[in-house]
Protein backbone atom coordinates (compact mmCIF):
# COMPACT_ATOMS: atom_id res chain seq x y z
CA UNK A 1 0.00 0.00 0.00
CA UNK A 2 1.06 3.38 -0.71
CA UNK A 3 0.78 6.46 1.83
CA UNK A 4 1.53 9.60 1.58
CA UNK A 5 2.01 11.79 4.65
CA UNK A 6 1.90 15.69 4.23
CA UNK A 7 4.08 17.73 6.97
CA UNK A 8 7.47 15.84 8.30
CA UNK A 9 7.08 17.93 11.38
CA UNK A 10 6.71 15.89 14.92
CA UNK A 11 2.95 13.87 13.76
CA UNK A 12 4.10 13.51 9.74
CA UNK A 13 7.56 12.46 10.91
CA UNK A 14 5.98 9.85 13.49
CA UNK A 15 3.15 8.87 11.32
CA UNK A 16 5.29 7.55 8.39
CA UNK A 17 8.16 5.45 10.92
CA UNK A 18 4.79 4.01 11.89
CA UNK A 19 3.10 3.01 8.36
CA UNK A 20 7.06 2.30 7.13
CA UNK A 21 7.60 0.18 9.82
CA UNK A 22 4.24 -1.80 8.66
CA UNK A 23 6.06 -2.42 5.53
CA UNK A 24 3.82 0.56 3.61
CA UNK A 25 5.95 2.58 0.78
CA UNK A 26 5.87 5.90 2.22
CA UNK A 27 6.03 9.37 0.46
CA UNK A 28 6.52 12.32 3.08
CA UNK A 29 5.88 15.87 1.68
CA UNK A 30 6.82 19.22 3.14
CA UNK A 31 7.01 22.29 1.74
CA UNK A 32 10.25 22.89 3.77
CA UNK A 33 13.73 20.87 2.61
CA UNK A 34 14.68 21.12 6.33
CA UNK A 35 11.89 20.13 7.71
CA UNK A 36 12.16 16.86 5.40
CA UNK A 37 16.25 16.27 6.33
CA UNK A 38 15.14 16.74 10.04
CA UNK A 39 13.11 14.15 9.92
CA UNK A 40 15.09 12.16 8.27
CA UNK A 41 17.80 12.34 10.50
CA UNK A 42 15.62 12.07 13.10
CA UNK A 43 14.59 8.74 11.74
CA UNK A 44 18.05 7.62 11.05
CA UNK A 45 19.04 8.63 15.25
CA UNK A 46 15.50 6.52 16.52
CA UNK A 47 16.47 3.66 14.30
CA UNK A 48 20.07 3.47 15.49
CA UNK A 49 18.95 4.04 19.10
CA UNK A 50 16.84 0.60 18.74
CA UNK A 51 19.78 -1.09 17.37
CA UNK A 52 21.60 -0.27 20.68
CA UNK A 53 18.58 -1.13 23.09
CA UNK A 54 18.34 -4.54 20.31
CA UNK A 55 14.55 -4.00 19.59
CA UNK A 56 15.46 -4.04 15.58
CA UNK A 57 18.61 -5.41 13.25
CA UNK A 58 20.06 -3.55 10.91
CA UNK A 59 18.34 -5.33 8.33
CA UNK A 60 15.17 -4.01 9.83
CA UNK A 61 16.67 -0.25 10.22
CA UNK A 62 17.21 -1.00 6.25
CA UNK A 63 13.82 -2.03 5.56
CA UNK A 64 12.46 1.00 7.38
CA UNK A 65 14.05 3.61 5.73
CA UNK A 66 14.14 2.31 2.82
CA UNK A 67 10.25 2.61 2.72
CA UNK A 68 9.97 6.35 2.99
CA UNK A 69 10.76 8.58 0.11
CA UNK A 70 11.17 11.94 1.15
CA UNK A 71 8.94 14.35 -1.47
CA UNK A 72 9.24 18.19 -2.25
CA UNK A 73 6.18 18.33 -4.89
CA UNK A 74 2.60 17.36 -3.45
CA UNK A 75 2.03 15.76 -6.80
CA UNK A 76 4.26 13.35 -5.73
CA UNK A 77 1.54 11.69 -3.67
CA UNK A 78 -0.35 11.00 -6.80
CA UNK A 79 -0.02 7.21 -6.49
CA UNK A 80 -1.37 7.02 -2.41
CA UNK A 81 -4.25 4.90 -1.19
CA UNK A 82 -4.22 6.78 1.32
CA UNK A 83 -2.52 10.01 2.74
CA UNK A 84 -2.72 11.99 5.90
CA UNK A 85 -1.98 15.60 6.80
CA UNK A 86 0.01 16.56 9.53
CA UNK A 87 0.54 20.11 8.92
CA UNK A 88 -0.26 23.07 10.76
CA UNK A 89 -2.93 23.77 12.85
CA UNK A 90 -4.88 26.21 10.35
CA UNK A 91 -8.33 25.53 8.49
CA UNK A 92 -7.53 27.55 5.31
CA UNK A 93 -4.01 26.14 4.84
CA UNK A 94 -5.34 22.53 5.68
CA UNK A 95 -8.36 23.37 2.84
CA UNK A 96 -6.37 24.66 0.16
CA UNK A 97 -3.56 21.42 0.88
CA UNK A 98 -6.73 19.35 0.57
CA UNK A 99 -8.43 21.29 -2.60
CA UNK A 100 -5.10 20.85 -4.57
CA UNK A 101 -4.17 17.00 -3.13
CA UNK A 102 -7.57 15.76 -4.69
CA UNK A 103 -6.61 17.17 -8.17
CA UNK A 104 -3.26 14.79 -8.34
CA UNK A 105 -5.12 11.61 -6.47
CA UNK A 106 -6.89 8.99 -7.75
CA UNK A 107 -11.21 8.49 -7.43
CA UNK A 108 -10.80 6.26 -4.61
CA UNK A 109 -7.46 7.90 -2.21
CA UNK A 110 -8.45 8.21 1.08
CA UNK A 111 -7.53 11.56 2.34
CA UNK A 112 -7.42 11.73 6.36
CA UNK A 113 -6.62 14.56 8.55
CA UNK A 114 -4.46 14.26 11.64
CA UNK A 115 -6.07 17.68 12.96
CA UNK A 116 -6.37 17.77 16.87
CA UNK A 117 -9.20 20.41 17.50
CA UNK A 118 -10.27 21.42 13.91
CA UNK A 119 -13.74 19.90 12.21
CA UNK A 120 -13.41 16.90 10.39
CA UNK A 121 -16.70 18.08 8.48
CA UNK A 122 -15.53 21.42 7.44
CA UNK A 123 -11.92 19.96 6.64
CA UNK A 124 -14.16 17.11 4.30
CA UNK A 125 -16.16 20.05 2.47
CA UNK A 126 -13.11 21.13 0.83
CA UNK A 127 -13.14 18.35 -1.25
CA UNK A 128 -15.03 17.46 -4.62
CA UNK A 129 -15.60 13.62 -3.30
CA UNK A 130 -16.33 14.83 0.91
CA UNK A 131 -16.68 11.27 1.58
CA UNK A 132 -13.36 9.86 1.13
CA UNK A 133 -12.35 12.10 3.97
CA UNK A 134 -11.74 11.08 7.35
CA UNK A 135 -9.92 12.17 10.96
CA UNK A 136 -7.22 9.88 11.50
CA UNK A 137 -5.75 11.13 15.14
CA UNK A 138 -2.44 9.69 16.45
CA UNK A 139 -0.92 10.91 19.84
CA UNK A 140 2.37 11.84 19.95
CA UNK A 141 4.88 10.46 20.27
CA UNK A 142 3.37 8.09 17.05
CA UNK A 143 5.22 5.36 16.89
CA UNK A 144 4.94 4.48 21.01
CA UNK A 145 1.20 6.04 21.45
CA UNK A 146 -0.58 3.18 21.05
CA UNK A 147 -3.75 5.00 20.39
CA UNK A 148 -5.45 6.27 17.35
CA UNK A 149 -8.77 8.19 17.21
CA UNK A 150 -10.62 7.58 14.04
CA UNK A 151 -13.21 10.57 13.21
CA UNK A 152 -15.56 9.69 10.23
CA UNK A 153 -17.06 13.62 9.66
CA UNK A 154 -21.11 13.75 8.63
CA UNK A 155 -19.72 13.24 4.96
CA UNK A 156 -17.92 10.39 5.38
CA UNK A 157 -18.71 6.40 3.94
CA UNK A 158 -18.99 3.43 5.89
CA UNK A 159 -16.68 1.91 3.88
CA UNK A 160 -13.96 4.55 4.28
CA UNK A 161 -14.46 4.51 7.80
CA UNK A 162 -13.81 0.62 7.57
CA UNK A 163 -10.94 0.72 5.74
CA UNK A 164 -9.25 2.90 7.81
CA UNK A 165 -9.93 0.84 10.82
CA UNK A 166 -8.70 -1.92 9.29
CA UNK A 167 -5.55 -0.22 8.34
CA UNK A 168 -4.95 1.27 11.85
CA UNK A 169 -5.34 -1.78 13.02
CA UNK A 170 -2.91 -3.84 10.84
CA UNK A 171 -0.21 -0.88 11.99
CA UNK A 172 -0.60 -2.16 15.06
CA UNK A 173 -2.58 0.43 16.62
CA UNK A 174 -5.65 0.09 19.02
CA UNK A 175 -8.50 2.25 17.33
CA UNK A 176 -11.14 4.01 19.39
CA UNK A 177 -14.03 5.41 17.13
CA UNK A 178 -14.85 8.81 17.73
CA UNK A 179 -17.92 11.07 16.57
CA UNK A 180 -16.50 14.99 14.86
CA UNK A 181 -17.33 17.21 18.11
CA UNK A 182 -14.47 19.01 19.79
CA UNK A 183 -11.43 17.76 20.99
CA UNK A 184 -12.79 14.21 19.72
CA UNK A 185 -12.54 11.75 22.95
CA UNK A 186 -9.22 12.28 24.93
CA UNK A 187 -8.86 16.25 24.11
CA UNK A 188 -12.42 16.86 26.03
CA UNK A 189 -12.21 13.90 28.68
CA UNK A 190 -9.20 14.63 29.70
CA UNK A 191 -9.97 18.83 30.24
CA UNK A 192 -11.14 18.30 33.82
CA UNK A 193 -7.38 16.61 34.63
CA UNK A 194 -6.00 20.23 34.13
CA UNK A 195 -8.93 22.69 34.89
CA UNK A 196 -10.31 20.91 37.84
CA UNK A 197 -6.69 20.72 39.45
CA UNK A 198 -5.78 24.69 38.24
CA UNK A 199 -9.19 25.15 40.05
CA UNK A 200 -8.17 23.88 43.37
CA UNK A 201 -4.90 25.64 42.72
CA UNK A 202 -6.74 28.95 41.94
CA UNK A 203 -8.81 28.61 45.45
CA UNK A 204 -5.95 28.51 47.79
CA UNK A 205 -6.94 24.76 48.69
CA UNK A 206 -3.16 23.74 47.74
CA UNK A 207 -0.30 24.32 46.18
CA UNK A 208 1.02 23.00 42.85
CA UNK A 209 3.20 20.66 44.47
CA UNK A 210 0.49 19.11 46.94
CA UNK A 211 -1.82 18.75 44.10
CA UNK A 212 0.35 16.60 41.96
CA UNK A 213 1.46 14.99 44.87
CA UNK A 214 -2.21 13.82 45.64
CA UNK A 215 -2.74 12.88 41.55
CA UNK A 216 0.40 11.15 41.88
CA UNK A 217 -0.08 8.66 45.16
CA UNK A 218 -3.64 8.44 45.34
CA UNK A 219 -4.62 8.18 41.83
CA UNK A 220 -1.51 6.57 40.18
CA UNK A 221 -1.06 8.63 37.57
CA UNK A 222 2.44 9.05 36.65
CA UNK A 223 2.34 12.68 36.19
CA UNK A 224 0.42 15.14 38.31
CA UNK A 225 -1.22 17.75 36.37
CA UNK A 226 1.04 20.95 36.62
CA UNK A 227 3.80 17.96 35.73
CA UNK A 228 1.96 17.40 32.53
CA UNK A 229 1.17 21.08 31.29
CA UNK A 230 4.80 22.18 31.80
CA UNK A 231 5.43 18.77 29.80
CA UNK A 232 2.99 19.57 27.14
CA UNK A 233 4.02 23.57 27.30
CA UNK A 234 1.37 26.41 29.15
CA UNK A 235 0.90 28.26 25.62
CA UNK A 236 -0.11 24.47 23.94
CA UNK A 237 -2.04 23.18 26.62
CA UNK A 238 -3.85 26.97 27.14
CA UNK A 239 -4.58 26.85 23.32
CA UNK A 240 -6.23 22.99 23.12
CA UNK A 241 -8.66 24.13 26.29
CA UNK A 242 -9.39 27.41 24.80
CA UNK A 243 -10.50 26.21 21.58
CA UNK A 244 -12.82 23.03 23.27
CA UNK A 245 -14.07 26.09 25.70
CA UNK A 246 -15.00 28.25 22.02
CA UNK A 247 -16.18 24.60 20.35
CA UNK A 248 -18.64 23.76 22.91
CA UNK A 249 -20.24 27.41 22.84
CA UNK A 250 -18.59 28.84 26.00
CA UNK A 251 -19.64 25.76 28.26
CA UNK A 252 -18.58 26.99 31.95
CA UNK A 253 -17.22 23.20 32.23
CA UNK A 254 -14.50 23.86 30.15
CA UNK A 255 -13.81 27.24 31.01
CA UNK A 256 -9.99 28.13 30.79
CA UNK A 257 -7.76 29.44 33.47
CA UNK A 258 -6.38 33.03 34.35
CA UNK A 259 -3.44 31.58 36.12
CA UNK A 260 -2.49 29.55 32.77
CA UNK A 261 -2.71 32.03 30.47
CA UNK A 262 -0.94 34.44 32.41
CA UNK A 263 2.07 31.90 32.60
CA UNK A 264 1.88 31.58 28.95
CA UNK A 265 1.68 35.00 28.21
CA UNK A 266 5.10 35.53 30.69
CA UNK A 267 6.71 33.13 28.69
CA UNK A 268 7.07 30.49 31.51
CA UNK A 269 5.73 27.86 28.85
CA UNK A 270 7.44 24.63 31.12
CA UNK A 271 10.16 22.23 30.56
CA UNK A 272 10.81 24.05 27.61
CA UNK A 273 11.51 27.55 28.47
CA UNK A 274 13.05 26.40 32.13
CA UNK A 275 10.22 27.52 33.78
CA UNK A 276 6.59 27.02 34.47
CA UNK A 277 4.28 25.70 37.85
CA UNK A 278 8.15 24.35 38.74
CA UNK A 279 11.99 26.15 37.37
CA UNK A 280 13.74 23.27 35.85
CA UNK A 281 17.83 23.03 35.38
CA UNK A 282 20.23 21.94 37.47
CA UNK A 283 20.33 22.74 41.46
CA UNK A 284 16.79 23.41 41.21
CA UNK A 285 15.03 22.29 44.14
CA UNK A 286 11.44 20.91 43.65
CA UNK A 287 8.89 22.15 46.20
CA UNK A 288 7.95 19.59 48.82
CA UNK A 289 4.24 19.23 48.79
CA UNK A 290 1.81 19.19 51.94
CA UNK A 291 1.96 15.19 53.19
CA UNK A 292 -1.66 15.92 54.48
CA UNK A 293 -4.06 13.13 53.93
CA UNK A 294 -7.18 14.12 54.67
CA UNK A 295 -6.59 17.15 51.58
CA UNK A 296 -4.82 14.88 49.08
CA UNK A 297 -8.09 12.90 49.59
CA UNK A 298 -10.50 15.82 48.88
CA UNK A 299 -8.39 16.72 46.05
CA UNK A 300 -7.43 13.29 44.48
CA UNK A 301 -11.61 13.10 44.59
CA UNK A 302 -12.37 15.75 43.21
CA UNK A 303 -10.47 15.80 40.09
CA UNK A 304 -11.22 12.36 39.30
CA UNK A 305 -15.10 13.00 39.70
CA UNK A 306 -15.22 15.65 37.35
CA UNK A 307 -13.07 13.11 35.00
CA UNK A 308 -15.70 10.59 35.42
CA UNK A 309 -18.33 13.05 34.86
CA UNK A 310 -16.49 14.13 31.67
CA UNK A 311 -16.61 10.12 30.65
CA UNK A 312 -19.59 9.68 31.37
CA UNK A 313 -21.38 12.92 29.39
CA UNK A 314 -19.22 11.67 26.74
CA UNK A 315 -21.34 8.83 26.27
CA UNK A 316 -24.24 10.23 27.39
CA UNK A 317 -23.82 12.12 23.61
CA UNK A 318 -22.92 9.15 22.12
CA UNK A 319 -19.30 10.48 21.37
CA UNK A 320 -17.91 6.99 21.74
CA UNK A 321 -18.73 3.76 23.25
CA UNK A 322 -17.71 2.75 26.84
CA UNK A 323 -15.17 0.42 25.92
CA UNK A 324 -13.81 2.98 23.10
CA UNK A 325 -13.79 5.98 26.01
CA UNK A 326 -11.97 3.88 28.42
CA UNK A 327 -9.24 2.90 25.78
CA UNK A 328 -8.96 6.31 24.56
CA UNK A 329 -7.49 7.55 28.18
CA UNK A 330 -5.45 4.47 29.08
CA UNK A 331 -3.89 3.58 25.99
CA UNK A 332 -3.52 7.93 24.90
CA UNK A 333 -2.65 9.39 27.70
CA UNK A 334 -1.43 6.33 29.92
CA UNK A 335 -4.14 7.31 32.71
CA UNK A 336 -3.89 4.38 35.01
CA UNK A 337 -7.46 3.03 34.75
CA UNK A 338 -10.13 3.60 32.39
CA UNK A 339 -12.64 6.51 33.78
CA UNK A 340 -16.13 4.29 33.51
CA UNK A 341 -14.07 1.44 35.28
CA UNK A 342 -13.48 3.90 37.77
CA UNK A 343 -16.56 5.06 38.09
CA UNK A 344 -17.99 1.29 38.81
CA UNK A 345 -15.69 0.69 41.64
CA UNK A 346 -16.31 3.85 43.23
CA UNK A 347 -19.71 3.31 42.88
CA UNK A 348 -22.81 5.14 41.15
CA UNK A 349 -23.95 7.19 44.24
CA UNK A 350 -20.27 8.26 45.34
CA UNK A 351 -20.19 10.03 42.06
CA UNK A 352 -23.60 11.70 41.85
CA UNK A 353 -23.05 12.60 45.96
CA UNK A 354 -19.74 14.11 45.36
CA UNK A 355 -20.92 16.26 42.31
CA UNK A 356 -24.39 17.33 43.54
CA UNK A 357 -21.77 18.48 47.23
CA UNK A 358 -20.11 20.00 44.46
CA UNK A 359 -22.40 21.48 42.64
CA UNK A 360 -24.28 22.80 46.10
CA UNK A 361 -21.38 24.56 47.79
CA UNK A 362 -20.33 26.40 44.28
CA UNK A 363 -23.89 26.95 42.40
CA UNK A 364 -21.94 26.59 39.33
CA UNK A 365 -23.19 24.67 35.94
CA UNK A 366 -19.32 23.35 35.74
CA UNK A 367 -20.14 20.72 38.51
CA UNK A 368 -23.58 20.12 37.09
CA UNK A 369 -23.47 16.04 36.90
CA UNK A 370 -23.86 13.95 33.66
CA UNK A 371 -27.56 12.74 33.80
CA UNK A 372 -26.45 9.59 32.20
CA UNK A 373 -24.69 9.13 36.28
CA UNK A 374 -28.09 10.17 37.88
CA UNK A 375 -30.00 7.15 35.47
CA UNK A 376 -27.19 4.46 36.32
CA UNK A 377 -27.89 5.40 40.23
CA UNK A 378 -31.89 4.90 39.37
CA UNK A 379 -31.54 1.87 37.96
CA UNK A 380 -28.76 0.57 40.11
CA UNK A 381 -26.30 -0.08 36.98
CA UNK A 382 -22.67 0.21 36.12
CA UNK A 383 -20.72 0.65 33.22
CA UNK A 384 -18.90 -2.41 33.03
CA UNK A 385 -18.91 -4.48 35.91
CA UNK A 386 -21.84 -7.33 35.32
CA UNK A 387 -20.49 -9.41 38.29
CA UNK A 388 -21.65 -6.04 40.41
CA UNK A 389 -25.09 -5.86 38.36
CA UNK A 390 -25.83 -9.62 38.74
CA UNK A 391 -24.99 -9.67 42.91
CA UNK A 392 -27.62 -6.76 42.88
N1 LIG B 1 2.13 17.71 18.36
C1 LIG B 1 1.18 16.98 18.88
O1 LIG B 1 1.25 16.55 20.04
C2 LIG B 1 -0.02 16.59 18.05
C3 LIG B 1 -0.77 15.47 18.42
C4 LIG B 1 -1.84 15.07 17.61
C5 LIG B 1 -2.18 15.83 16.50
N2 LIG B 1 -1.44 16.95 16.17
C6 LIG B 1 -1.83 17.67 14.95
O2 LIG B 1 -0.92 17.28 13.91
C7 LIG B 1 -0.70 18.38 13.01
C8 LIG B 1 0.78 18.67 12.93
O3 LIG B 1 1.31 18.94 14.22
P1 LIG B 1 2.89 18.86 14.53
O4 LIG B 1 3.02 19.01 16.00
O5 LIG B 1 3.48 17.69 13.85
O6 LIG B 1 3.40 20.21 13.81
P2 LIG B 1 4.88 20.61 13.38
O7 LIG B 1 4.95 22.06 13.46
O8 LIG B 1 5.90 19.79 14.11
O9 LIG B 1 4.97 20.15 11.84
C9 LIG B 1 4.19 20.71 10.80
C10 LIG B 1 4.96 20.53 9.49
O10 LIG B 1 4.09 20.88 8.42
C11 LIG B 1 4.83 21.59 7.45
N3 LIG B 1 3.88 22.38 6.65
C12 LIG B 1 3.25 23.52 6.98
N4 LIG B 1 2.43 23.91 5.98
C13 LIG B 1 2.55 22.97 5.01
C14 LIG B 1 1.94 22.78 3.74
N5 LIG B 1 1.05 23.66 3.26
N6 LIG B 1 2.28 21.68 3.02
C15 LIG B 1 3.17 20.79 3.50
N7 LIG B 1 3.78 20.91 4.70
C16 LIG B 1 3.47 22.00 5.44
C17 LIG B 1 5.81 22.42 8.23
O11 LIG B 1 6.92 22.79 7.43
C18 LIG B 1 6.18 21.46 9.36
O12 LIG B 1 7.31 20.67 9.01
C19 LIG B 1 -1.56 19.53 13.53
O13 LIG B 1 -2.79 19.49 12.86
C20 LIG B 1 -1.74 19.18 15.02
O14 LIG B 1 -2.93 19.70 15.54
C21 LIG B 1 -0.37 17.33 16.91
Amino acid sequence: MIVGVIGSGTMGSGIAQVAATSGCEVKLFDTKQEALDRSKQALEKILSRLIEKGRIDQAEKTRIQGNISYVDSLKDLKDADLTIEAIIENLDIKKKVFSELETYVSENTIIASNTSSLSIASIASSLKKPERCIGIHFFNPAPLMKLVEVIPAVQTSTQVTDKVVSIIKDWKKIVALAKDTPGFIVNRVARPFYGEALRIYEEGLADVATIDWSLKTLGGFRMGPFELMDFIGNDINYTVTETVFKAFYYDPRYKPSFTQKRLSEAGYLGRKSGKGYYEYGENVIKQSPKEDKVLAQYIFDRVLVMLINEAADALFWNIASAEDIDIAMTKGVNYPKGLLTWADEKGMDWCVNMLDNLYNEYHEDRYRCSPILRKMVRENRTFFNKKLVADN
